[in-house]
């Protein structure tokens, strides 16, 4: 069977294909390279033994979206990575957002809705839930007001899908990450991000590896038991398999909605400084960091509870976050060697 990747040489994609190929799926990556490297090709290869077909494919262009789902309408069904993910650029630049995320999401749905396997898996966030009041949080929990562009760029892409299902063949299940680190554990692919690094793991490697100078922990004033502000920090090998036991229950129809969510997080929450501990541990070094501000924008606390991806989709997180961490570290050495 052939699934369909788009966003497929990105963080998460790239590890969502070799998980695909590992359960002998036939996977067809698109990418436009915006934000990831065509090496990662070679990456995929030397873990699975086998290249996906890949296509440089910029979603934004509608022709190229039709021409594509022309050539390849045997496909079983789309996991949908593409699209841009940093909060402040989104706030600064909200019509690149709008257009990465909401007008690629429309013309690949104007596609896939007419395929015979209209099978669609959307990446969401946890982001969709803001500030949830209980912990952990539940997929039952209000959707909030979005605080950035980027974040509603999820909630409006998960109404659309939600739209789209009710009236079209198209069965869809949204997985709403929390925060994705580390890498594969054979330091083939992981994580590139381009230039300063926004998210907590990715700076606090570099800054391990000397390329940063210290790392700002945004406040220590939080309402949590040391102060520092605490996420739900999932490895990315666990993200990737969820998203192929999803698509594994579309193709067996076993979906009991058309439209299904999912939190998708260990289920238990960390600290700033507990990653910062955690991570100095399985380094063994010591990391130069300074208690600042608050970051405007971030939250107290978000975990997860994972009980209905557990449940329902018979999948739970098993790496930790020591695990998580000391992978991270091993790609960072070395993409820098
Ligand atoms: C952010 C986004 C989220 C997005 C996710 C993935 C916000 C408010 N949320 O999540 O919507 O889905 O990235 O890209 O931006 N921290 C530091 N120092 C740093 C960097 C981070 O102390 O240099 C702290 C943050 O304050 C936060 C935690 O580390 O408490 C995690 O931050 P980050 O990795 O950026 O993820 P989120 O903000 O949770």
């Amino acid at each position: 069977m052939k699934i369909v990747v788009t966003g497929g040489l990105g963080f998460i994609g790239s590890h969502t294909v070799v998980e695909l190929q590992n359960e002998g799926f036939e996977v067809i990556a698109i990418d436009n390279l915006s934000n990831s490297s065509i090496e990662v090709l070679d990456g995929i290869e030397r873990i699975s033994g086998k290249k996906p077909i890949f296509e440089n494919i910029d979603l934004r262009e509608k022709a190229a979206v039709q021409n594509f789902f022309k050539k390849h309408s045997d496909v079983s069904g789309v996991i949908h990575f593409a699209a841009s993910k940093a909060v402040g650029e989104s706030v600064e630049n909200p019509l690149l957002y709008y257009e990465n995320n909401i007008n690629a999401l429309v013309y690949v749905l104007q596609e896939m809705t007419q395929l015979e396997n209209s099978n669609f898996i959307f990446s969401s966030s946890c982001t969709v839930y803001g500030q949830a009041e209980v912990m952990p949080i539940t997929e039952n929990a209000s959707v909030q007001p979005a605080m950035s562009p980027y974040g509603n760029t999820k909630q409006i892409g998960e109404e659309i899908i939600t739209d789209v299902a009710k009236v079209t063949k198209m069965n869809s299940i949204l997985l709403r990450y929390f925060n994705p680190i580390g890498a594969h554990e054979s330091a083939e692919i992981g994580e590139l991000p381009l230039g300063v690094p926004q998210n907590l793991v990715p700076f606090i490697t570099q800054t391990a590896f000397g390329l940063r100078k210290e790392l700002s922990v945004y406040g220590n004033d939080y309402p949590t038991p040391d102060g520092t502000a605490i996420r739900d920090y999932i490895h990315v090998v666990d993200l990737a398999k969820a998203h192929v036991i999803a698509m594994q229950r579309l193709l067996d129809n076993k979906n009991i909605d058309k439209v299904e969510t999912f939190n998708l997080g260990t289920g238990t929450g960390s600290s700033v400084l507990e990653v910062i501990q955690s991570f100095e541990k399985v380094s063994g070094e010591k990391l130069n960091y300074k208690i600042v501000g608050r970051r405007e924008g971030d939250i107290t606390e978000a975990y997860a509870n994972t009980d209905k991806a557990n449940n329902i989709l018979g999948w739970s997180a098993k790496l930790s976050l020591d695990e998580s961490l000391a992978s991270a570290w091993k790609w960072e050495q070395k993409i820098r060697s």
